[in-house]
């Protein structure tokens, strides 16, 4: 019996069930009595990850097989239930030249993901995403960056791309934050649509069946605007009251072996990844940052032609952070109300710097959820409107609070994207200085002045 029969013998046996691209591998070349370095080396996946496929493959088998399974009883196993198959003359003929088993998710189910095309850019972004994914095997991975910056744009774009590689392919939104039985309950149906499933009552072991669902398929996850279910102006990163199940599921998912990835979007970095991702670890995390000119460029182009020169265009994409939430509504009033012409709009900031329209509800939404010591940074850094030092802040700006509260806002700041870092190398010596995003100070500074004038004439 070659590995191809072996295989059709596994497939006949798992009826519903599929095998994922790398199981199938590991399988393949186990057959062949390939060692895990063998197979990790020449699948280039990691051999930890190779292993811990190994072993659930192995535990798969088992249950299918009712009798245990390992990586070398694999022939023996084999071999006898061809011909218990055969006797029984079920057994399905596999000629030597079959064609290869075909893969395909089971159920691909985009919820209410958004329609992405046309993409640009994020190039670099996509492939170490996808080398995290794929080759590093990462349970659980963040996808952080202010609103509008284009997370869920490439959460779907990524999803897209790499969906060939799993057995489930789960898209959901938050955005409506639903409580977590339901989310839960929802999310398990989901993942085992093909099979008759009797969810539990009990909140734990709802979670287990999640579990044992991520275990026995490879499932891509994808849970968009995590930051609706975060409680504002909490420092420590917490729920929503009534929301704490979603921080303890996400605890277990990072945790706990299988081999699915969770990738999660939020305005905020959450605690669970902040405090064990790392570069060795299958927990990760990314911090969008702006989009490239030339990417903003074919952005904007869509919506019509504009007069600049290269540096102008740099001007405004700079000035906007890359953002193309915050850049698509610039270009409308571009268009409308200076003829398309980027440097007269650029001349009209150097009198007034308005944030207006939906940047200002954005902005806004981001603000609200600020601490009141996080709110005092923030007007302290726009005053001061020019990079300043820990020290400085510190000492001059801030009122004296502990150490450790100053410590834990300013963490906070930098968790929900809103600061800017700068270094400075002066007389060899080189400091980190902090500031506020562009738009973020240009919007601060605005509400000052409202508040001013308002104060001025009451
Ligand atoms: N790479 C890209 N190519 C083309 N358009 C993009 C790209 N990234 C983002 N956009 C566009 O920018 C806008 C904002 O993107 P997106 O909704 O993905 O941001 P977000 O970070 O998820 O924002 P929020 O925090 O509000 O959810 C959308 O109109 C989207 O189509
Ligand atoms: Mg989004």
């Amino acid at each position: 019996m070659n590995n191809e029969e072996a295989l059709g013998i596994v497939e006949t046996t798992l009826r519903e069930q599929h095998l994922s691209k790398l199981q199938v591998m590991v399988f393949r070349q186990a057959w062949e009595e390939q060692s895990y370095y063998a197979i990790a080396k020449t699948s280039g996946y990691e051999v930890g990850y190779v292993k811990q496929t190994g072993s659930q493959l192995w535990q798969l088998l088992s249950q299918a097989f009712g009798e245990k399974v390992t990586k070398s009883n694999l022939q023996l196993v084999l071999k006898r239930k061809a011909k218990e198959l055969d006797r029984k003359s079920s057994v399905v003929k596999i000629s030597h030249n079959s064609s290869p088993i075909k893969h395909y998710p089971v159920q691909i189910d985009w919820g209410d993901a958004p329609d992405i095309a046309p993409f640009y850019g994020r190039n670099e972004e996509l492939s170490t995403l996808k080398k995290w994914i794929l080759q590093d095997g990462c349970r659980l991975v963040g996808l952080f960056g202010m609103g509008g910056i284009g997370k869920t744009s490439l959460s779907v774009k990524l999803a897209r791309e790499i969906q060939g590689e799993f057995d489930y392919v789960i898209w959901r939104s938050l955005h409506r934050a639903p409580p977590f039985e339901e989310f839960l309950e929802e999310l398990i149906q989901s993942l085992t649509i093909s099979q008759d499933i009797k969810l539990s009552h009990n909140f734990n072991h709802l979670i287990l069946q999640l579990l044992t669902c991520l275990r026995m398929h490879r499932c891509l996850v994808v849970l968009d605007n995590i930051e609706t279910i975060l409680a504002p102006c909490d420092r420590s990163g917490g729920y929503l009251p009534g929301y704490e199940g979603y921080g303890q599921l996400l605890k277990c998912l990072g945790e706990t072996n299988h081999q699915s990835t969770i990738l999660l979007t939020s305005r905020e970095k959450l605690q669970e990844i902040a405090l064990i991702e790392g570069k060795f670890n299958p927990i990760r995390s990314m911090v969008l940052t702006g989009l490239s000119e030339k990417a903003i460029q074919d952005i904007l182009r869509i919506k019509g032609d504009f007069f600049a020169s290269t540096e102008e265009w740099a001007v405004l994409v700079e000035r906007y952070g890359g953002n193309p939430f915050t850049l698509k509504i610039v270009a409308g009033t571009i268009q409308y109300l200076f003829n398309s012409s980027i440097p007269n709009f650029l001349e009209s900031l150097e009198e007034d710097t308005s944030v207006f329209g939906d940047i200002r509800y954005l902005l806004a939404s981001q603000m609200e959820r600020l601490s009141d010591l996080e709110s005092e940074i923030v007007y302290w850094l726009s005053i001061a409107q020019k990079p300043v030092t820990f020290s400085e802040l510190r000492t001059d700006f801030v009122p004296q609070v502990s150490l450790a509260d100053f410590l834990e806002a300013l963490t906070s700041l930098e968790r929900r994207s809103l600061l800017e870092k700068v270094t400075s190398t002066i007389k060899k010596k080189t400091q980190t200085l902090f500031t506020l995003k562009p738009l973020l100070m240009d919007y601060i500074s605005n509400r000052l002045q409202e508040e001013f004038l308002q104060k001025l004439y009451s």
